[in-house]
């Protein structure tokens, strides 16, 4: 049985001290919640005081992004290197890198290859625009960035794959859950053919775009969703305790 797990990405929000203080808030109801992985986000200058927060805690930690070579003369980047020893997940592949900061295909795939060299673990993001949704070329979208992705990776156990379709991000237009559900049955259906059933059977596939507390149920519920990435809901303490604890309580009955 796959382990649901919600990732809370808060992208580019709160400063330091904000960081901090949604940590303290979200802490302890979080770990009043089982048979969820749980997984924040911060960015890069808050992971060094949210990681003290949270010894202790069922709370697990994750970057945003990561640049894929282990150390050099590359101004204003971070490494796999310097990231493991501060957290566990790292986010790569998200739409908005992807389109307002240039990562292709093979770069993504080099961030996935440096990201596993040191043990991290990345959530590998991959979803379609609009246009292309409209088109009808979402299978071909996701398939191809997955592959791409994907190149020389042998072991995927310790990949998380999530489905984030773009033109449900941050525009309070979710995907249906059978949508959802159907594209990542689509995905698991590609990784078993790169690998095999066992592969597919174990790797978790989380949907994300406009998840709140008021549509987690739906997603949840869904078969082949193992849990969610969650941008502007993971910054609220209610809807984000609200996801998660759904979440919990499908769990029991799934
Ligand atoms: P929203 O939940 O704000 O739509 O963002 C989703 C996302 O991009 C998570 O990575």
């Amino acid at each position: 049985m796959r382990m649901p797990l919600i990732a809370g990405n808060w992208k580019m929000n709160t400063t330091v001290s904000e960081a901090v203080k949604l940590v303290n808030e979200l802490r302890q109801g979080l770990d009043e919640i089982d048979n969820v992985d749980r997984v924040l986000c911060p960015p890069f200058i808050s992971l060094v005081a949210v990681r003290e927060l949270i010894k202790g805690s069922s709370i697990k930690l994750g970057a945003q992004n990561l640049y894929f070579e282990e150390k050099g003369a590359y101004t204003g980047e971070i490494s796999p290197l310097m990231l493991i020893e501060l957290c566990e997940f790292i986010i790569i592949g998200h739409s908005e890198r992807r389109q307002y900061f240039n990562e292709t295909d093979e770069i993504i795939n080099k961030k996935v290859q440096a990201a596993l060299k040191v043990g991290l673990r990345p959530i590998l993001c991959i979803g379609e625009r609009l246009e292309q949704n409209e088109a009808g070329l979402t299978a071909e979208v996701v398939t191809k960035q997955l592959k791409s992705a994907l190149v020389g990776i042998d072991d995927l156990s310790k990949i998380i794959i999530a489905y984030e379709p773009i033109w449900a991000i941050g525009t309070g237009r979710a995907a249906t859950g059978k949508q959802a559900n159907q594209t990542i049955s689509l995905i698991r259906n590609n990784v078993s053919q790169l690998y095999d059933k066992k592969t597919a059977r174990d790797v978790r596939i989380l949907y994300g775009g406009s998840v709140t507390a008021d549509n987690a149920t739906e997603f949840m519920q869904q078969p082949e969703i193992d849990g969610a990435l969650v941008g502007g809901a993971s910054l609220k303490v209610d809807q984000f305790l609200s996801i998660v604890k759904q979440t919990s309580e499908i769990r029991q009955v799934k």
